[in-house]
């Protein structure tokens, strides 16, 4: 529509980050805005930033300086900064750069309509707060636009457990669960727009606790009904603690039919000893345990993890606590990370380890996770699997899916359409995905 405003949004960082970005295209929605690609003739640019990984604040300081020329162009564009970034510096993004114009934390995203128009009148707004009320359902703008075949849905947000290193807890503020009730509604809102697989999201999503029927529902209570939705066919959630594991979430992955084959469990490191400067909570025995009860629950279930190498004092021998872990687990896939300081996080304080040696780890570590994903990649030649079809592929007539263990699938064929589910027959395995045919 020629008399919409244009929003441009860049996101950052996780996929609840995505599912935010989502929230805030919505609520401004309702303001008279629709979503632009590219920056240029943008009314309002907004950067979704993480605070996850090093110098996340300088590459947004440097990110906003680039919009200078465009707001010298049109000195109506307003810039504002949502997400982690916004919630750790607050104050001092608005007193470091004076482009920008509002600044907004990610509880606080329920009130971007109100600061829309507080900016539009030449002000600047800024808004960290963990306010009381529930920003959910308060966003839920609900405009029935149809939806591609997969979607992120927070269930859960915050996280209590305030790992050294990790500054989640600071940002995303303590635990939260959405009702049980919310939930559903989204959901089926979601299916009704096209949508045949959800990924139930929460940085700590298996503590889920949301209030239903007869009081909390644990996240296996929630997939459960959320089986039952008509239309809906795949099921995933991210990310679990180990400590947060209940039996009938394990149980659910061998009886409940919609809960696709995929776990990603962070472990961070196989020694006790840096679990436990860590504040992990865990040992490297219990965690094993976890992973082999889950696949007694289903034995093809894929496996994935983060890790951290390099943390303070990891010598040598607690590196190889980490590599025989991973030789024991067998990933499917992994994401591993050098360790880096997170200031105002415990760790902080701590002496780092040697950077070249952290540097050497992490290959080693890669090397061993990619060949362990290659392996069982390959293992997928010659099977048939069911592949949901999510997107068209580069070349010509090609289509791009996953499949239930979520490897990205690749089929060349006629006649497949987006959020359709087919049998397809491995082919071949590449480097980070997989090739098949239609049988
Ligand atoms: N340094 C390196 N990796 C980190 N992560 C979180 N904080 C840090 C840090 N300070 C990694 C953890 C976490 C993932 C999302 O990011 O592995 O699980
Ligand atoms: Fe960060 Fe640990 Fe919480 Fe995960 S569990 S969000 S790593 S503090």
């Amino acid at each position: 529509m020629a008399d919409m405003k244009k929003l441009y949004i860049k996101t950052y960082g996780c996929q609840m980050n995505v599912y935010d970005s989502e929230r805030m295209v919505e609520a401004l929605g309702g303001q008279g805005y629709e979503e632009v690609d590219t920056p240029d003739q943008a009314d309002m640019i907004l950067l979704n930033t993480c605070h996850i990984r090093e110098k996340a604040a300088e590459k947004v300081y440097s990110e906003l300086g680039r919009f200078k020329t465009l707001k010298a162009e049109n000195p109506d564009l307003k810039i504002g900064v949502a997400g982690c970034v916004a919630q750790a510096e607050g104050q001092e993004i608005i007193r470091r750069q004076p482009l920008v114009d509002l600044v907004v934390g990610p509880q606080s995203y329920h009130r971007l309509a109100e600061m829309e128009e507080i900016i539009r009148k030449g002000k600047r707004a800024l808004d960290t707060d963990f306010p009381e009320e529930d920003k959910f359902e308060k966003l839920k703008a609900r405009p029935k636009a149809k939806r591609g075949p997969t979607a992120f849905l927070t269930v859960q947000e915050g996280c209590d457990k305030f790992c050294a290193f990790c500054v989640v807890p600071y940002t995303r503020g303590a635990e939260v669960s959405r009702p049980v009730s919310q939930v559903l509604t989204e959901a089926r809102d979601l299916v009704e727009r096209g949508v045949r697989e959800i990924t139930l999201l929460g940085q700590n999503v298996n503590a889920y606790h949301g209030e239903g029927d007869g009081g909390a529902w644990s996240l296996a209570q929630l997939i459960w009904a959320l089986n039952d939705v008509d239309g809906l066919e795949r099921i995933r959630f991210t990310t679990s603690h180990p400590n947060d594991m209940t039996d009938d979430l394990i149980a659910a992955h061998g009886e409940c039919e919609k809960l696709m084959p995929y776990l990603h469990l962070p472990v961070q490191s196989g020694s006790d000893k840096i679990l436990k400067r860590m504040n992990r909570s865990h040992t490297a025995e219990s965690y094993l345990r976890l992973i082999e009860r889950f696949r007694e629950a289903r034995p093809d279930i894929l496996i994935s993890g983060d890790f951290i190498v390099g943390f303070p004092e990891e010598t040598e021998a607690d590196f190889n606590d980490t590599m025989s872990l991973i030789e024991e687990v067998k990933y499917g896939q992994a994401y591993s990370f050098k360790y880096s300081t997170r200031p105002g996080t415990p760790a902080a304080e701590r002496a780092l380890v040697d950077d070249q040696e952290a540097t050497e780890r992490l290959y080693r570590l890669q090397a061993l996770i990619a060949q362990q994903q290659k392996d069982i990649q390959d293992a997928m030649v010659g099977q048939n699997v069911k592949v949901l079809f999510e997107k068209p592929g580069r070349e010509p007539g090609q289509m791009v899916g996953k499949s239930a263990h979520l490897h990205a699938v690749h089929v060349t064929a006629d006649g497949i359409e987006l959020g359709d589910i087919k049998e397809i027959r491995i082919v071949e395995s590449r480097r980070n995905s997989l090739a098949g045919t239609v049988i």
